[in-house]
């Protein structure tokens, strides 16, 4: 997620955007720049890296001007390269825009643009396609020309726009990103996020959906999508900073976890055709390049690892490549067998982790094909890798990961459908039903949520104890690791997880009356082996809380406790199961006072061996 700050009033504009674009730093960046209107001169800057890089560019006393834009930017489309930094100008020169979002269709329209129009493109990004519709439409009325670009944008934007002509007005629009338009004395504000505005006013408006919003030094207008106006009542933000930066959660890794329905949905934004068809953006494996491949390693650690567990099963069942999934830290010293015909994928939400990088390049070095799932545009791993497919799940700045977990396991499964459907190997019917589970992923993630209030009950329950067992079978295992992990990490207990079937094999012998074991029964074709288990730690006296799909009466009669998950197809149980078990290690390590969004001990990202 990208930053936008804007200001119109009687001072430069270059102070409060900067401060402001600073104050959004904690979101992460690879680039970031800044326009401003001098008297009928666009100004622009920008600059990859930090602000202060930025800042360096613009020291000049006649860079400024009482009108203007910026932006900080999170790479989706296009390397974080200068080029690729927002502002971006329209070819004239007359235009500029910041955007936020991700314009799913921005390939036809600049093809459009570059046919039609004889566009020369400056940049890779899908932004840069907003500044030259809004070029193309304009006629002296920059509002008209916004809502004509904006009716031939598939996507999700927030969209600032000044025009070189227009020394009055900023105009905005927002679909599904976040925007809001700040209130002063003299002056008006435009931001993407309240941090950026709290140094300089805490009364703003909300901006909604297919809204425009018109801010002159003297007034701010909202419009609907049909110019009507519309009455928005002023909102008085009370938020200290701090609690700003979390969108007022009390710590990014709530934050994130509530952000992974839209997290989900971007990750799908574009790769889901109106078909219902998969289309992978930065793969290029051929159907002769896949065919080729015999082997499938997924290397990772910690959390990415665990996704990697359900990658396995879904590339395996869909795609019928043998596939092993390894700890990065392991994969290189066990004299892996590696060729041409050999398929590496790694998944690392940092891009950054050592052990992954050099797995990575091991693989490499003896010829295999390298595909990484990754969610930082840029990053090593990115840039090592012959294909990446992006989770797109924005910054993630809490160490517990969360969205970045739930969406490397929406990718795993964009990618094991286009492998089975590219070799034919997965029938299209269960293409189909597939496509459309993961098409009600948001929703169902939204839904999952919803068992906050139950979960916080348990946690008061259970935060003192010193030892809590996770136990499933089939993809359930992967949850139960992952599960486990959360609670470790930020909690600090002792949890165990393990594949329900191998407790007789030695690990029931921990059992104690009244040992806490949370039962994941989401697999319905192992039902019945789930149910046994139930009853094999209840005969020991244990506690247990069941994790269900809804409606499941019999896990509910003979458990102790169970947490419900809305009602889907096996395959996808993983991505909603995990939901609840999130906020079960929150409340438990909040109640354990945890330092949650940096826990002893632990890095984001882990750049040693
Ligand atoms: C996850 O909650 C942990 N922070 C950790 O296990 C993490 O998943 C692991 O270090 C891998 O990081 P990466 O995805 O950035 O490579």
């Amino acid at each position: 997620m990208c930053g936008i700050v804007g200001y119109i009033g009687n001072e430069n504009a270059k102070e409060m955007i900067i401060t402001g674009l600073k104050s959004l730093e904690y979101r992460g960046y690879d680039s970031a720049g800044i326009v401003l209107n001098r008297g009928g001169k666009l100004l622009m800057r920008k600059e990859s890296g930090v602000i202060a890089n930025l800042e360096k560019r613009i020291t000049k006393k006649d860079f400024d001007g009482n009108l203007g834009i910026g932006h900080t930017r999170w790479a989706t489309h296009g390397a974080p390269v200068r080029e690729n930094a927002h502002p971006h100008l329209s070819c004239d020169g007359r235009i500029a825009i910041v955007h936020n979002g991700i314009i799913e269709n921005y390939m036809e329209l600049k093809e459009w643009l570059i046919k039609k129009h004889g566009i020369a493109f400056k940049s890779d990004t899908d932004s840069e396609v907003i500044a030259q519709l809004i070029c193309v439409y304009y006629k002296n009325d920059l509002v008209a020309a916004v809502r004509k670009a904006i009716a031939k944008m598939r996507g999700a934007y927030a969209v600032g726009v000044i025009s070189s002509d227009d020394i009055d007005h900023i105009v905005a629009v927002r679909k599904d990103a976040p925007l809001i338009a700040g209130i002063g004395e003299g002056c008006n504000y435009l931001a993407s996020d309240i941090p950026a505005l709290l140094k300089y006013t805490r009364d703003i408006y909300l901006i909604e959906n297919d809204e425009i919003v018109v801010i002159s030094k003297e007034d701010i207008k909202i419009f609907d999508d049909d110019m009507t106006r519309v009455k928005r009542e002023k909102m008085h933000v009370t938020w200290d900073a701090a609690a700003a930066e979390k969108g007022g959660y009390e710590h990014f890794m709530k934050k994130e976890i509530y952000e992974q329905p839209e997290a989900v949905n971007q990750t799908l934004e574009g790769r889901i055709n109106a078909k219902n068809e998969v289309k992978l953006d930065g793969i290029k494996l051929t159907k002769k390049e896949l065919d080729a491949i015999d082997r499938i390693y997924i290397i990772a650690c910690g959390t990415a690892y665990h996704a990697g567990l359900q990658g396995k099963t879904l590339i395996e069942n869909f795609a019928r490549i043998p596939t092993e999934v390894d700890l990065a830290s392991e994969f290189r010293y066990r004299a892996p067998i590696i060729d041409k015909n050999t398929l590496f994928i790694c998944i690392s939400q940092s891009g950054e982790t050592s052990d992954t990088l050099e797995a990575l390049r091991e693989a490499k070095r003896k010829g295999a094909r390298v595909l990484s799932v990754c969610n930082v545009m840029g990053s090593s791993v990115a840039r090592e890798s012959d294909d990446v497919l992006y989770t797109w799940a924005g910054p993630e700045i809490a160490v517990a990961s969360t969205k970045a977990y739930t969406t490397q396991l929406v990718c795993l499964f964009l990618l094991s459908l286009y492998m089975g459907k590219t070799k034919g190997t997965l029938p299209a019917k269960e293409y189909g039903r597939i496509v459309g589970e993961l098409k009600k992923l948001p929703a169902k993630m939204s839904e999952a949520l919803g068992t906050e209030e139950h979960v916080a009950k348990l946690a008061k329950k259970f935060f003192v104890r010193e030892q809590i067992f996770y136990i499933g079978r089939g993809s359930d295992v992967g949850t139960s690791y992952e599960a486990s992990l959360k609670l470790k990490e930020i909690s600090y207990i002792n949890s165990f997880a393990i594949a329900a079937g191998e407790l007789k094999h030695g690990p029931i012998a921990l059992i104690n009356r009244g040992t806490l074991f949370i039962v994941f029964a989401t697999q319905d074709y192992l039902y019945e082996k789930m149910l046994s288990n139930i009853q094999e730690i209840k005969a020991r006296h244990a506690y247990v809380v069941g994790i269900a799909k809804k409606g499941n009466k019999r896990v509910k009669k003979i458990s102790d406790d169970v947490v419900m998950i809305p009602q889907c197809a096996d395959e996808v149980a993983s991505i909603l199961a995990i939901v609840p078990m999130q906020l079960f290690a929150y409340h438990i390590a909040k109640l354990r006072k945890r330092d949650i969004d940096k826990p002893r001990n632990l890095a984001k990202s882990v750049t040693v061996e």
